[in-house]
C-alpha cells in the first residue's frame, strides 16, 4: 500500500542534546499508529517533528527525512505553517482559544487562510463538529465559550478546530491523560471513525488504549536517562500486544518498567 508518512534516519536535538536517534517508520494512509514507551523516550519529541513543530522550541533542531505523499517536509522552501495545516496536532489538555466562541475556534484555523461566505464557515462548523460526535451537545450554544465545555467536550472542540482545515494527518499526543474514563472512550470512539477519512499517529501512555484503537503500534525506549530515545520496533498492534519481536518491548508491555 501507499505510505502517507516515510521517516527516514530522523534525529531531533535541543541545542547539543540529542533527544532521539536514526528513526525510520512507514505510516499507511487512513491507518492510527500509536506510540508507546517510557517517560522521557522522545514519543512527544518524535511527534513534533512530523509537522515541523519541534523547531518552534529553542534550539529545536532535526536531522533527517520527513515524506508526506512526496513531498520532503524539510525539504527547501517548503513553509511550515502550511505543513502544519496538513497535519494537524491534539495536545494533551485541550487548549481551545479562550475567549473564542464554540463557532469561532471550529474556523479559526479556516480563516487564517483566506476568505470565506458565512454559508461556507456555516457548513465547515456543523460538518467538523458532527465529526468530532459534538454537534447534538453544543449546537444550541455555538456562540458560547468554547472554554465553557466539559474537558471531554473541549477535547473534542481541539479535534473539529484540527479536522475543519481537512488536514491529512492528525497526531495526538496523550489526548486522552487529562480526561475522565467516559471522556476517554468518547474520544477512542472518534478515533476509529476518523480513520476513515484521516491518517492518525497517538501517543499513549495507556497500554489497553493503544490496544484498543491503533492499528499499528510504535514502541520507543532510552538505554539511560541522558541518552537519546529511539525506536525499538513498530509492528501490527496485534503482533506487539501477543509476540513482539524484542524483549524490552515485552517488558514494557506487560508493566516491568516504565
Ligand atoms: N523543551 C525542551 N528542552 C530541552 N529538553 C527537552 C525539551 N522537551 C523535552 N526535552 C527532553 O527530551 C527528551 C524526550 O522528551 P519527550 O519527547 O517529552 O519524551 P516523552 O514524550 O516520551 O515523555 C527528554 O530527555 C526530555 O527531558
Ligand atoms: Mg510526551
Amino acid at each position: 500500500m501507499a505510505k502517507r508518512i516515510d521517516v527516514s534516519g530522523l534525529s531531533a536535538y535541543y541545542g547539543s542534546f540529542r533527544a532521539i536517534e536514526d528513526i525510520s517508520m512507514t505510516i499507511e494512509p487512513r491507518t492510527v499508529t500509536a506510540f508507546i514507551g517510557p517517560s522521557g523516550c522522545g514519543k512527544s519529541t518524535f511527534l513534533r517533528t512530523l509537522n515541523r513543530m519541534h523547531e518552534v522550541t529553542s534550539g529545536g533542531r532535526v536531522e533527517g527525512k520527513v515524506m508526506l505523499d512526496d513531498e520532503n517536509l524539510y525539504g527547501a522552501g517548503v513553509d511550515p505553517v502550511a505543513v502544519r495545516r496538513e497535519i494537524g496536532m491534539v495536545f494533551q489538555r485541550p487548549n481551545p482559544f479562550p475567549t473564542m466562541s464554540v463557532y469561532e475556534n471550529v474556523v479559526a484555523g479556516l480563516k487564517l487562510n483566506g476568505k470565506f461566505k458565512k454559508s461556507e464557515l456555516d457548513d465547515t462548523v456543523e460538518k467538523s463538529l458532527k465529526g468530532a460526535n459534538l454537534w447534538n451537545e453544543v449546537k444550541d450554544r455555538l456562540n458560547k465559550p468554547g472554554s465553557g465545555l466539559s474537558g471531554g467536550q473541549q477535547q473534542r472542540l481541539c479535534i473539529a478546530r484540527a479536522i475543519a482545515v481537512e488536514p491529512k494527518v492528525l497526531l495526538m499526543d496523550e489526548p486522552c491523560s487529562a480526561l475522565d474514563p467516559i471522556s476517554t472512550l468518547a474520544i477512542e470512539d472518534l478515533i476509529g471513525e476518523l480513520k476513515e477519512r484521516f491518517t492518525i499517529v497517538i501517543v499513549t501512555h495507556n497500554m489497553q488504549q493503544a490496544a484498543r484503537v491503533s492499528d499499528r503500534t510504535a514502541f520507543f525506549n532510552l538505554a539511560a536517562v541522558g541518552q537519546p530515545g529511539k525506536l525499538i520496533e513498530i509492528d501490527d498492534t496485534e503482533r506487539i500486544f501477543s509476540n513482539p519481536s524484542v524483549q524490552a518491548t515485552e517488558d514494557y508491555i506487560s508493566g516491568r518498567f516504565g
